[in-house]
């Protein structure tokens, strides 16, 4: 087991500093280690210590701090030379979802690390085990997906891919939890982990419904707000199932299951959206329609949001575990 002491002898680096590389940045640094952070594009640096300045002024809003962000930054080394992970006891790549990206990434920083060091993908969609082929020491590569903001979320999924050794998935997973994470562990790497295949199931039957005429977008987020979001952050799926009953789940199975969808194509919908270029709230244009004001202004109340449930999760599960 680590002590959460230790952490400040254990340099940890981030490769990839985009939005989830600058959040695990914070979340690696809050936690004690002494981060070291490579910005692979030209003209990164900048935005990324921008972005990280703005996300420790998040976190210590949000209590996570013991100290000042100024304290934390000055701890963390920002470069663009792979040079700085010489000392690294793990190195977290959080890249472009591109394989031929990631492949020249891993190949700097191998040759800068030292042999022990762990390498790690945050990956949400590439199998790990086709990632580690990519480094000279399989054995000491895994997966670690992080959720966004990764400083103010319990969520990692750590994954081990054909080759991972069984000491450096633990080492990992003792890790994670001085991080204060609720890890899960996925022995075999199966695509989309456990998260996306349990929300991707959901999403194809949303588009399902919406296509059929039975619903409509609006009233399909609602549905999913008002009745999951009312209990998802205080209790599991197969905790729900014991607290409602299993008799009446069992009948409606029987029932319902036969009536899902279970298309493979991509929905027609998002296509169309895609080739009309809309990205989605981060440029003001999706499946809604946003103004400028209107998506920053969704952005900083998430932001809030995001506080707010990590605190009430955690204070109802002691209440639950009594
Ligand atoms: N966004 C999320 O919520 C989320 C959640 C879980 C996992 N992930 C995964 O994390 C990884 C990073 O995602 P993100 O959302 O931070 O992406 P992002 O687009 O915000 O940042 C990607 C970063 O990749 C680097 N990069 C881009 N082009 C490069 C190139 N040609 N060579 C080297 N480096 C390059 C840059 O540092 C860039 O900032 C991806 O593998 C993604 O699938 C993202």
């Amino acid at each position: 087991m680590i002590h959460e002491r230790e952490l400040a002898g254990l340099e940890a680096g981030v490769v990839g500093l985009g939005l989830m590389g600058s959040s695990i940045a914070v979340a690696l640094t809050i936690a004690g280690h002494p981060v070291r952070a490579v910005a692979p594009l030209k003209n990164e640096l900048t935005a990324a210590r921008k972005t990280i300045r703005q996300l420790l002024q998040h976190a210590a809003g949000s209590g996570l701090l013991q100290h000042s962000p100024e304290y934390y930054l000055n701890r963390m080394t920002l470069s663009e030379d792979f040079k700085i992970l010489k000392n690294c006891s793990l190195v977290q790549e959080c890249v472009v979802e591109d394989k031929a990206i990631k492949a020249a990434v891993y190949e700097k920083i191998s040759a800068h690390t030292r042999e022990q060091a762990v390498i790690s993908s945050n990956t949400s969609a590439i199998p790990v085990s086709l990632l580690q082929e990519l480094v000279p020491d399989p054995g000491r590569f895994l997966g670690i997906h992080w959720a966004e903001p990764a400083y103010l979320t319990r969520f990692m999924e750590i994954t081990r891919g054909r080759q991972t050794r069984d000491s450096v998935a633990s080492w990992v997973v003792d890790l994670a939890h001085c991080w204060g994470k609720e890890p899960t562990f996925l022995q075999k790497d199966i695509r989309g982990f456990v998260t996306n295949r349990l929300m991707y199931a959901v999403y194809r039957e949303l588009f399902t419904l919406v296509a059929a005429g039975e619903t409509t977008m609006e009233d399909a987020d609602k549905a999913f707000r008002y009745d999951a979001g009312s209990w998802m952050s205080f209790m599991g799926l197969f905790e729900r199932m014991d607290q409602l009953g299993l008799e009446d789940f069992l009948e409606t199975f029987s029932r319902l299951f036969p009536e899902l969808g279970n298309a493979s194509e991509v929905p027609e919908i998002m296509q169309q959206i895609v080739r009309n270029k809309a990205r989605g709230t981060q440029e003001a244009r999706g499946l809604y329609a946003y103004t400028p004001e209107g998506a920053a202004a969704w952005e900083n109340a998430f932001a809030e949001f995001n506080k707010e449930i990590y605190h009430l999760a955690d204070r109802y599960q002691e209440l639950k575990n009594g």
